[in-house]
């Protein structure tokens, strides 16, 4: 569906053509989301020793401690936290989750300490733009922004999503309001290609920022020495 307004800075038409669910970085995919022809890594270690795991129901006590936790934080961006989060709730998400990674359609991580004995926010590849694109969503918990988690994150993401064959582009949506959103894919090297108002996901009825980045320029940056 195309979106209620688009303002094309660099004259790419974002690509839009997939419904997304309306929980980010927890739930399981649209029924007609695409299949990718490999998942991502299961666990992946960030520089600061933090991780990457895969969802797991196991990790539902912690997740729930983590969004409550940070759930002023959280509500005016994420749709899914306006309520305080239930084990009812977030173990539903988390099987969803489970099942959509099963199924190479979705990638939903926790995001732990080292010791993996706190969750500290959550992040996941979803398949929102076709199958050849997949779409990072994230959120960190209150007591841990500001550390470069949602950026090394998405970095470690943007790697993994391009080590999948035929994934070409990697896509970050915030609502434009939302400026630390916004710094993480700004950070990365990402390209602003649309302030719209999409019909649907996460971000619908809002203004929202698109950022991309495609293979060829994440693999090109991503051999170049960090600033
Ligand atoms: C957005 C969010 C994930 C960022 O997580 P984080 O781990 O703090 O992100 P990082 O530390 O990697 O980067 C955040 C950047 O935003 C900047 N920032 C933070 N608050 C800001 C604000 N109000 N205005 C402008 N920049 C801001 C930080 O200074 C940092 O940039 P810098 O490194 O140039 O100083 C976190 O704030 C969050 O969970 N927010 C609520 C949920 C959410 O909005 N999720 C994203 C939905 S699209």
């Amino acid at each position: 569906m195309a979106p209620a307004s688009v303002v094309v800075h660099d004259g790419t038409v974002p690509d839009t053509a997939q419904p997304a669910t309306a929980e980010p970085d927890r739930a399981g995919a649209a029924a007609d989301a695409p299949t990718f022809a490999a998942a991502p890594p299961e666990r992946i270690e960030l520089p600061g020793g933090q991780l990457l795991v895969r969802i797991d129901p196991d990790r539902t006590a912690k997740a729930v401690a983590a969004v409550n936790a940070s759930l002023d934080h959280l509500r005016p961006w994420m749709a899914w936290a306006q309520e305080p989060a239930t084990e009812a709730s977030i173990g539903a998400f988390f099987a969803e989750a489970r099942d959509a990674w099963d199924a190479r359609r979705e990638f939903g991580y926790s995001i732990v300490a080292a010791d993996d004995d706190e969750v500290l926010g959550g992040c996941g590849l979803h398949g929102r733009l076709g199958p050849h694109g997949l779409e990072i969503g994230y959120w960190v918990h209150v007591d841990h922004v500001g550390r470069g988690l949602a950026t090394e994150a998405s970095r470690a993401l943007t790697d993994a999503a391009f080590a999948i064959p035929g994934i070409d582009r990697v896509r970050i949506r915030c609502e434009d309001g939302n400026a630390a959103s916004a710094r993480v894919p700004e950070k990365l090297g990402y390209s602003l290609i649309a302030v719209e108002i999409p019909d649907d996901g996460p971000c619908a009825s809002r203004p929202t920022q698109t950022w991309v980045v495609e293979r060829d320029a994440w693999m090109t940056r991503r051999d170049q020495p960090r600033p």
